[in-house]
């Protein structure tokens, strides 16, 4: 328990707007609960609904920093409400706000899964193999090396919670812009062996304005992924690549 969780007045100012009532219109509400140990602002929303306002609408699935549903704008930045504990604002006044950057459903909730769907066949994020109709499918498994498939496992880890995408001025910028989340599964499609996509079709897909030539280093995707991806090394990586196909194609 840190000294700030406890007995505290907490004044959650949380943006309200529904867009399918008709005449409703965005504003900020102010809600007063009680702060309790290790409260998180899961529990506090929660709370809010439960015992002020059940109409207060905001996404949890798995409450463990797994599901990446529950991303919003907390204090200005952007986070996962399951994991951020009250106790870490000194202040009682905590700010929240949607993810910007995705289709507002209403209050706190907006849609990750239509952002990510679309993200999926753009990039096409299964494996592409040429092969696979020959394979020798009595064979279950495939070797692979075991320090290959923990790095392909780590930028796996991401979540799809959106904190990168709503994190980025050039993509708030640029809707048609990539976006961090994008870059980094092109990262982990490239390194598995499995997957036959050569430099020239990943050229097709990012080489370009909207992918990886429009970033503007800004960071912002390194700073609040909630899984400490290492986008910087991977975006610098994916660059590296696409000028290696762009000048072999001249
Ligand atoms: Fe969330 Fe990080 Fe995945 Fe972006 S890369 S969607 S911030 S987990
Ligand atoms: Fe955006 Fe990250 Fe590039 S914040 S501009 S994708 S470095
Ligand atoms: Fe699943 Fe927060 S509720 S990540």
């Amino acid at each position: 328990m840190t000294n700030n969780d406890h007995g505290r007045i907490l004044k959650f100012h949380i943006f309200r707007f529904n867009p399918q009532t008709p005449g409703d219109k965005p504003r900020m509400q102010t809600f007063e609960i009680e702060e309790i140990p290790q409260m998180t602002i899961f529990i506090a929303v929660n709370q809010i609904r439960e015992k002020i306002d059940r109409t207060l609408q905001f996404d949890f699935v798995c409450r463990a920093g797994i599901c990446g549903s529950c991303g919003m704008i907390i204090n200005g930045k952007p986070n996962l409400g399951c994991r951020t504990l009250t106790s870490t604002f000194k202040k009682p006044d905590i700010t929240l706000m949607p993810l910007p950057g995705f289709e507002l459903i209403g209050d706190l909730s907006v849609n990750t899964g239509k952002f990510n769907r679309a993200l999926a066949e753009r990039i096409q994020t299964w494996i592409h193999d040429q092969e696979a109709e020959n394979r020798d499918i009595s064979r279950l498994e495939e070797r692979m090396d075991p320090g290959l498939a923990e790095e392909i496992y780590e930028l796996d880890r991401c979540i799809e919670c959106g904190c990168c995408i709503s994190a980025c001025g050039t993509k708030r910028m640029r809707p048609d812009f990539l976006g961090a989340m994008g870059f980094m599964k092109i990262a982990r499609f490239e390194l598995d062996p499995r997957d036959k996509r050569d430099v020239t079709e990943w050229y097709e897909v990012v080489g370009n304005d909207e992918g990886v030539f429009g970033c503007m280093s800004l960071m912002g995707c390194e700073d609040f992924c909630p899984k400490d991806l290492p986008h910087q090394t991977k975006i610098a990586y994916i660059r590296r690549k696409m000028i290696g196909a762009a000048l072999a194609k001249k």
